[in-house]
């Protein structure tokens, strides 16, 4: 028995980092997993694999800034299983270090467009989708930079905070309704995926530094580390959370 056995699972971001590790988790768990993602070749490459270890995934094209994408994303998944379950919103960019004195509106927009509004609209549509099932369970993924500063990362910094609260402003606005949804966020510390690779290269080897000094168990986490996470919050072991934050980062935000 598969811990989503039979459960209908949307990752978005799927093609690469947290979304890639999270779907094959949840793949190996039971759900039927539909990866999304604007990585085409990357996303349609991770499905064939989940597939070949023998879990049911499917690949779709989309961009998360994108509202009517997200209608037609909810509806052909609501057309071909007749339920949606799980939404991780996965999809993410990364800051551009940039001070804010240099960060011109379309560095700040670009950021707050797929960090912010794509999971505005993943919420929006997800829930939608999910009351005319049977409920069902929103990950948003936050970042330990809802919680704490980053210099030459106020864009960052903002989606993530934005992303934390309209979080639990969701939670609540479902919380007494039928079919229940419960929404809640996770704030990954610094994993070891491609966007932490790509801040490493622009800030320079200091920052690796930088976080394997400030992160108590010294050292990047894994992409399963969080895909764990957000299949706890998942599951129906999780049926009483809702709203909460799930802080995962080698002990970042306890100093
Ligand atoms: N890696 C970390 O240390 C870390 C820490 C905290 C939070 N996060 C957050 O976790 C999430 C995943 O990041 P990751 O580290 O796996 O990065 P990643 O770059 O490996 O994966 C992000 C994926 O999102 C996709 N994407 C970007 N814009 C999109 C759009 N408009 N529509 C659809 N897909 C889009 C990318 O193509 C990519 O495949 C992001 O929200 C990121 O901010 C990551």
């Amino acid at each position: 028995m598969g811990r989503l056995d039979g459960k209908v699972a949307l990752i978005t971001g799927g093609a690469s980092g947290l979304g890639k590790s999270t779907g094959e988790l949840m793949a190996r768990e039971g759900a039927h997993v539909i990866l999304s993602d604007i990585q085409i070749v990357e996303g349609e490459k991770v499905a064939e694999s989940i597939k070949q270890d023998g879990g049911s995934c499917k690949f779709r094209p989309h961009d998360t800034t994108v509202e009517s994408e997200w209608e037609d994303i909810c509806s052909e998944i609501l057309d071909d299983y007749g339920q949606l379950d799980i939404l991780l919103n996965g999809a993410g960019v990364g800051s551009s270090a940039v001070e804010i004195e240099e960060m011109d509106m379309e560095i700040w927009r670009r950021c707050l467009s797929v960090n912010l509004d794509g999971v505005f609209l993943g919420c929006k549509h997800g829930i939608r989708s999910m009351r005319k099932s049977n409920g069902g369970s929103i990950i948003n993924i936050s970042s330990i930079l809802g919680f704490s500063g980053l210099a030459t990362a106020t864009n960052y910094c903002a989606s993530k905070g934005g992303v934390r609260l309209l979080s639990k402003a969701a939670a609540l606005e479902c919380a007494k309704k039928t079919p229940l949804v419960r929404v809640n966020s996770i704030h990954p510390g610094f994993i070891d995926t491609p966007m932490v690779a790509g801040a490493i290269q622009r800030r320079g080897p200091e920052f690796r530094d930088y976080i394997e000094a400030n992160v108590p168990l010294g050292k990047l986490g894994t992409p399963c580390d969080i895909a764990e996470g957000v299949l706890y919050l998942a599951s129906d072991k999780a049926k009483f959370v809702t709203g909460t934050e799930l802080v995962i980062d080698g002990g970042f935000l306890a100093r």
